[in-house]
């Protein structure tokens, strides 16, 4: 008989200058990370609306991380200290909401730490697993 194992959902915003890039490094190093993370490359981690972190809970994500470069080294100069400021704000406001602090996390992940990316990936995977699903804030009208 099948097991029925969870396997979570997990949206991964990526800036296009460092982390997207590490995780081109983590693929051509050939270093694993799970399939359940969809990365959406964004020019810059303060590009990253919260609001896209709330939509993307409400659409059936049970994680969601956010990577940018390191700070110091955004290619905009300070998008990811904005970007920090504002997930920090994001961040106890889901707790306030209910929703596990847990499923959602902030790294920073350079071009050239492609392992780590893939280290990153597979810690917060493991972590949302353990947590299950995710009830908050889903919008029912997206369940299929
Ligand atoms: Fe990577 Fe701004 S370009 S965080």
């Amino acid at each position: 008989m099948l097991e029925n194992k969870f396997e979570p959902k997990i949206v991964a915003f990526c800036c296009n200058w460092c982390s997207y890039a590490g995780a081109d490094g983590a693929g051509t190093a050939r270093k694993n990370y799970p399939a359940n993370v969809k990365i959406i490359k964004v020019p810059c981690s303060g590009r990253v609306n919260p609001m896209f972190i709330l939509r993307a809970f409400a659409r059936g994500a049970d994680g969601v991380i956010m990577c940018g470069c390191h700070p110091g080294d955004c290619h905009y100069m300070t998008g990811n200290y904005y970007a920090r400021r504002r997930m920090t704000l994001l961040m106890s406001m889901l707790e306030f909401m209910g929703v596990d602090k847990n499923r959602f996390r902030v790294e920073w992940v350079s071009a050239a730490e492609g392992a780590r990316f893939a280290e990153v990936m597979n810690k917060f995977v493991a972590d949302v697993t353990a947590l299950g699903e995710n009830v908050k804030l889903r919008d029912l009208r997206c369940k299929k």
